[in-house]
């Protein structure tokens, strides 16, 4: 579908808006450039603190949640992975997480299994134990702790096979990411992937980072720019502020939910970090930042007791991204 592929090149887009933000300093990286070549053009000041914001505070959810399932096996299923490179980075702050599952269209993941089967530094890291059997095709890769596997996750059929093909445990604590994944699957499609998720498993957490209050200016802009590339956000509805982002977890079953804009999420962070960046680039116009912050927010959604009342604000350090 001629959509898919644009919605599939978006990929492209934030691993090269990452991989400059990564480049300038904003934080450290190592893997990332393994997988994506370097920008040909510098970024803008206010892109590249946008992405800092948003690694930054997907990074804090995650965090939170390894805190509270300390010393217990958990999982993390990261929904439109696109290059990611979580993996990589909690693996080497010493993180052991017993299931580490990455999905997205075969397209990408055939080009991310390409990359690790290619790159020692990255395959080393996904052999755990000695003898550690990888196992491989041209779109999916299964090591003893790490998975990623292409899939439409529209398919809930095919979504469960491939989680069992990926040795999911339903009972132990598990988190799903989406960063800016939601906001391209059609409403009903959403809904039935997020009512799967909260049914089939009750201890859970749900980040998701995407746009919000887009019913402005900023907001039609934003769309017309897409539309103009062939990609449709099919899931704006949900992206119309705060309240539809965490009313739509609930409506799928989810126990709780909440969330914060990206102006919210920024003033949270640790002040020494952020006077840290804003001293990396001069913003050429502080407007814009605002704004951008004003249209992208974090959702967490819980099931169960373990992470009731989850809250943004940072806890405790634990810097797995090597930020400092
Ligand atoms: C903007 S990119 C973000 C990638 C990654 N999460 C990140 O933040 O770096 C969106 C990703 O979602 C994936 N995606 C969107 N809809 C999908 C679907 N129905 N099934 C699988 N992947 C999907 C795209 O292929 C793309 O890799």
């Amino acid at each position: 579908m001629p959509c898919d592929e644009a919605v599939i090149a978006t990929n492209d887009d934030a691993s090269e808006c990452k991989r400059s933000a990564v480049l300038a300093g904003y934080w450290q990286d190592e893997y990332l450039g393994l997988f994506v070549k370097n920008p040909t053009e510098r970024k803008a000041p206010e892109i590249n603190r946008g992405y800092f914001a948003r690694v930054r505070g997907v990074e804090i959810c995650i965090e939170k949640f390894l805190h509270r399932t300390a010393g217990r096996p958990c999982q993390i299923v990261n929904l439109g992975c696109g290059f990611d490179t979580l993996y990589w980075r909690l693996r080497e702050s010493g993180h052991e997480i017993a299931n580490f599952i990455e999905l997205d269209f075969p397209t990408v993941t055939a080009k991310k299994c390409y990359a690790i089967k290619r790159n020692k530094r990255l395959l080393d890291k996904i052999h755990v134990a000695e003898d550690g059997e990888v196992r491989l095709s041209s779109t999916d890769l299964h090591a003893s702790n790490y998975h990623i596997m292409g899939v439409d996750l529209r398919n809930i059929d095919e979504l469960h096979n491939k989680l069992k093909q990926a040795e999911i445990d339903f009972t132990i604590p598990t988190i799903f990411l989406a960063e800016c994944v939601l906001v391209y699957i059609e409403a009903q499609n959403c809904h039935n992937l997020l009512k799967w998720l909260a049914t089939h498993f009750p201890t859970s957490v749900f980040v998701n980072y995407e746009q919000v209050n887009m019913n402005d200016r900023f907001g039609d802009v934003m769309m017309g720019n897409l539309r103009a590339r062939g990609c449709n956000l099919a899931g704006v509805d949900a992206c119309t502020s705060l309240e539809t982002q965490v009313s739509r977890f609930l409506d799928c079953g989810w126990h709780g939910a909440r969330a914060w804009d990206m102006v919210q999420v920024y003033q949270s962070l640790p002040n020494g970090e952020r006077q840290r960046i804003e001293r990396i680039e001069m913003l050429d116009e502080g407007e814009l930042l605002v704004q951008l912050f004003q249209h992208y927010c974090i959702t967490i959604a819980w099931n169960g007791e373990l992470f009731q009342d989850i809250e943004i604000t940072v806890e405790k350090r634990m810097s797995s991204l090597n930020i400092d």
